[in-house]
């Protein structure tokens, strides 16, 4: 929203195959989508079967540079297969692979130092929101990663707000929730650089559909969306991108 240009991401997640590969570049080939950025993450096994056109993300990388970290990946190694954005802090890998907040800032340094830009996800489980603590938890994620990189980093970081209870359920935070959130994210910001405020590209994610997503962008400090579900169907995902 506002002059900030959108941003859609699809992140496949652990799904898709060699044939989505080619659907979701032939669905694309065709669009016109001069006015957004989007871009797909993929499983990383699949990363070097998109041709040049398609813009990538990674879903994760390791903390570590190189060497001895049995099945991991690296930054340089995802730049190598042409990725732009990396996925980190998304709460599936904080709660599958006990990433805390200091492992999430890490990896957010490594990302930054490689020229890559991080897509840092935030957002609080449902008993948080229930408990009314929304906005210290986030804090607190926030906390971290500007505790490691500084403010002026978040120039060149994307944030995404991704409500757990949301994710993947169907349940979307209604357009004034997401907006909430947004604003105080924003505002977060603010209170230590206003410039980087004003510039930075928050991204809402959980549940965004053709038919959800032009409300949910259209609110002031939404910027566009981090997909799940729905970037699996590359029609359903070129309609999120059209409404950004
Ligand atoms: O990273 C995207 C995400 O977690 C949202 O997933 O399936 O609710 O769109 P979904």
């Amino acid at each position: 929203a506002n002059k900030r240009r959108s941003l859609v991401v699809g992140n496949w997640k652990m799904n898709g195959d060699r044939s989505l590969v080619e659907k979701i570049q032939s669905q694309f080939s065709q669009a016109s989508l001069a006015n957004m950025d989007w871009a797909i993450c993929p499983p990383a096994a699949y990363l070097g079967l998109f041709d040049s056109k398609t813009p990538l993300g990674a879903q994760n990388v390791s903390q570590f540079d190189s060497g001895a970290h049995t099945g991991e990946l690296s930054v340089s190694i995802v730049k190598d297969l042409g990725c732009q954005y990396v996925i980190v802090g998304h709460s599936e890998r904080r709660e599958d692979n006990f990433e805390s907040d200091e492992v999430v800032a890490l990896k957010v340094e490594k990302i930054l130092a490689a020229g890559l830009t991080p897509i840092l996800c935030v957002g609080e489980p449902e008993s948080v929101r229930d408990a009314g603590t929304v906005f210290e938890y986030l804090t607190k994620q926030l906390d971290a990663v500007v505790t490691l990189v500084g403010i002026s980093a978040f120039a060149n970081i994307v944030l995404a707000y991704e409500p757990i209870w949301a994710i993947g359920t169907g349940k979307t935070a209604s357009p004034a929730q997401a907006q909430d959130v947004h604003g105080f994210i924003r505002g977060y910001l603010a209170n230590l650089d206003s410039n980087i405020a004003a510039g930075t590209t928050i991204l809402y994610g959980g549940s965004v559909k053709g038919s959800n997503a032009k409300e949910l962008f259209s609110q002031a400090d939404v910027d566009g969306g981090l997909i799940g579900g729905a970037s699996l169907n590359p029609e359903d995902f070129l309609s999120i991108c059209l409404a950004a």
